[in-house]
């Protein structure tokens, strides 16, 4: 299989762990035998610096014509006092938007030999295995009018808005993806105040009567915050709107005990997709090497999953990451689990060679064997 990917690496640490992503499909093209050719482009705050817009026409352009799209992260302080509209999250939510990526899709599993470092007690943590899908180019990112206003400037409106079809198929997908896993959705929403939510509850009641094999259940958004965290191994998957799914994904991240090891897809109806790590560009660690990489990696799995439907190769990817992380390496942020710390460069080689040669690798850390 031939394929041709843009890669953008954004900002801050997202340049170092772009190359986890395309490190890693190498290492799968080679042993089994498949050619990915990547395009480079910028987005967010590179992009400002190089052309004075975050979501440059050239960049926009490239991902159109190309099979699947790699993202690192955007944002930094140096960007952080411009106007709204020319910061470096613009370029991301309108690439999002001119895409057409309205399904995120942010699986949330947590590795054995990380238990150690999730702020959750370890047998509340253990076997987590959920799936967020977050709807993501509707409700208050996206509504109009979003303004300061009044005489003084100093009524300021944000506007939620959503069509029914926009929660139609979100709704959809999230039922196809509870078929294929556990059967149990839980749907997530504020239908005790918001009108937006009674919508979307009836919405979810109506394509729950095509899906009868799947548990169907309703949570408030503030109760299932809460739940996340004390029982979390409850959920299989949950949907919900665009703010919700930003807050939650994030929240959820921690039972895992790393933001850097959650990766994401963000889906359009014909599969084609974006891939990225949840976490951000973490502009206090950038240019250090010691950024985690595993994100950016495990997104790549996702890419051969969603968009390639190459099942085998994307598990050679978890499986290697798991090898390394049982053989004891370990990145910065996991050096609570013990282990021997190394570097962004060092972590991608490691998990790309482990892809690449499909054998064990020697673990210098036996007692973490
Ligand atoms: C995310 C991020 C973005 C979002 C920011 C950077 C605009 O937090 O992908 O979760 O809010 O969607
Ligand atoms: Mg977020």
């Amino acid at each position: 299989m031939k394929k041709n990917i843009a890669v953008l690496p954004g900002d801050g640490v997202g340049r170092e762990v772009a190359k986890g992503a395309t490190a890693v499909l190498e290492a799968v093209g080679q042993r089994f035998g498949h050619e990915f050719e990547f395009e480079y482009a910028n987005i967010g705050g590179a992009a400002i610096e190089e052309s004075n817009n975050p979501l440059p026409n050239e960049t926009l352009e490239l991902c159109k014509q190309s099979d699947a799209v790699f993202l690192g992260a955007v944002g930094g302080p140096k960007w952080d006092n411009l106007p709204s509209h020319m910061r470096p999250e613009r370029g991301l939510l309108a690439i999002r938007k001119e895409l057409s990526l309205f399904a995120n899709l942010r699986p949330v599993i947590g590795f054995h030999s990380l238990l150690q470092s999730s702020p959750l007690k370890p047998e509340i943590a253990e076997n987590v295995n959920m799936m967020i899908v977050r709807e993501l180019t509707g409700g208050l990112y996206f509504g109009k009018p979003s303004e300061r206003r009044g005489d003084n400037q100093e009524v300021v409106v944000d506007t939620l808005q959503y069509t029914r079809e926009e929660i139609e198929r979100i709704v959809e997908k999230a039922f196809e993806l509870a078929v294929i896993r556990n059967k149990k959705l839980t749907s997530v929403d504020k239908a005790n105040v918001l009108e937006s939510s009674r919508m979307w509850r009836e919405i979810v009641n109506e394509k729950a009567e095509l899906y009868p094999q799947v548990e169907v259940e309703h949570m408030y958004v503030d109760a299932a915050a809460m739940k996340l965290i004390s029982r979390p191994r409850d959920f299989d998957v949950i949907v919900t709107e665009n703010l919700f799914g930003d807050i939650l994904s994030d929240e959820a991240s921690m039972i895992t005990g790393s933001l850097g090891m959650l990766p994401s897809a963000s889906l359009r109806s014909d599969g084609f997709g974006m891939y990225e790590p949840v976490h951000g560009s973490a502009p206090d660690i950038a240019g250090f090497n010691k950024a985690n990489p595993m994100a950016m990696i495990l997104s790549a799995a996702l890419m051969l999953k969603y968009s390639f439907h190459l099942r085998e190769e994307a598990e050679a990817i978890e499986q290697a990451v798991q090898e390394v992380l049982n053989a004891g390496y370990r990145t910065v942020d996991l050096q609570s689990t013990g282990g021997t710390v190394v570097g962004t460069e060092q972590m991608i080689d490691l998990i790309a060679q482990r892809v690449e040669e499909g054998s064990a690798i020697s673990s210098i850390m036996g007692a973490y064997m």
